[in-house]
């Protein structure tokens, strides 16, 4: 019988099909091209009724046959595929966990604010509270008060920025004085660090730096307390119990007397770390401090100069420029464990 030899093509075309086809959405199509109303199989069916009534049984049963192995191949197809789109998903979602990340580089302090910490350490423990007061200041708090009247000579050692209305940015953290201590009464025992500013500019001057305040009013407060807290101090904040230590007599207007103090350097220079001296009588009339019961003693030092003696650090400028391969020299080191 020839239709049987047609089944046969039919099933190998169909098969074939089947095989080639590489997506479950072609096979869905395919499959209903195939054994759907249309398709070649249910021709087949249709035509049954023209085979002679002794073909027909045999014949039927290899339609039938046929139909099953077809859709068989196409249930079977389909597992497959879905497997291999699994299997695709799965390879290509697969995250390799030995690569390398994307690293944060972590931030640090700035060696001005490291400085400024163990600072305010050693002040603390020395039982100094802390102050601050504003950057732009009156002429009154950054000279009048502090016993520097117009036109005094004093005024040209500070090279000042002016603002508006006779306003200054403040050329020294002193001003914090006379401002913290107008409404209080003693013992005052203070230090003020902040920004300050100056028309200079060159490797150990910026229009810009920080100082540091000090400020001890009670009875009976000497030049020797003075001393005692500057000493230990310097020798706190260098870690050198010996640490040499010379107060040269000068002059301040808001002090008397005066002094400035060198330390003795690793290669035997004395270089000037600070101002000090004992505070005016006009200035702490200024403070609203009785005079005949009160005296006391204040200090201003360069923080910005602290930091470049501590780290060795020849321009103050590099201090200013955010330059990271310059800060990352100081990432970890966070030394206020005095
Ligand atoms: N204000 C002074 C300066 O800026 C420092 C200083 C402060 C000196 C307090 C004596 C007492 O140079």
């Amino acid at each position: 019988m020839n239709e049987l030899n047609d089944l046969d093509i039919i099933l190998q075309d169909a098969l074939k099909l089947v095989t080639s086809v590489t997506s479950i959405n072609e096979l869905d199509l395919t499959k209903t091209s195939t054994l759907g109303k249309s398709g070649k199989i249910n021709a087949l069916m249709q035509n049954l009724k023209n085979i002679s009534n002794n073909d027909k049984k045999t014949y039927g049963a290899k339609i039938n046959h046929l139909k099953t192995t077809i859709e068989n191949a196409f249930l079977s197809r389909r597992e497959e595929l879905s497997s291999y789109a699994l299997t695709k998903k799965i390879t290509e979602e697969t995250i390799d966990v030995t690569l390398d990340g994307n690293h944060n580089k972590l931030g640090s302090l700035h060696p001005v604010s490291i400085t400024l910490n163990r600072m305010l350490n050693i002040f603390g423990q020395m039982g100094f509270d802390i102050a601050d007061g504003p950057e732009i200041e009156t002429d009154y708090y950054n000279f009048k008060a502090l016993n520097i009247p117009d036109n005094h000579p004093a005024r040209a050692m500070q090279d000042t920025f002016y603002t508006e209305n006779n306003n200054v940015l403040r050329t020294h953290t002193s001003p914090i004085q006379i401002r913290y201590t107008e409404n209080k009464t003693p013992p005052i025992k203070v230090i003020a660090p902040g920004r300050v500013y100056r028309v200079d500019m060159d490797a150990t001057h910026s229009p810009m730096f920080h100082q540091l305040e000090g400020l001890w009013i009670d009875k009976n407060i000497s030049f020797a307390n003075l001393k005692g807290v500057i000493v230990e101090f310097l020798r706190k904040f260098f870690n050198k119990e010996d640490l040499q230590i010379r107060f040269r007599a000068s002059f301040f207007p808001f002090t008397e007397p005066s002094a400035e103090v060198d330390i003795l350097s690793n290669d035997n220079k004395w270089l000037e770390v600070l101002g000090c001296g004992m505070v005016h009588p006009e200035v702490l009339k200024n403070m609203n401090i009785d005079v005949n019961e009160y005296n006391g003693f204040a200090f201003g030092m360069g923080i910005d100069r602290f930091t470049m003696l501590r780290y060795d650090i020849q321009d103050l400028r590099l201090m200013f420029e955010n330059d990271i391969d310059f800060l990352n020299q100081f990432s970890g080191k966070n030394e206020v464990d005095i």
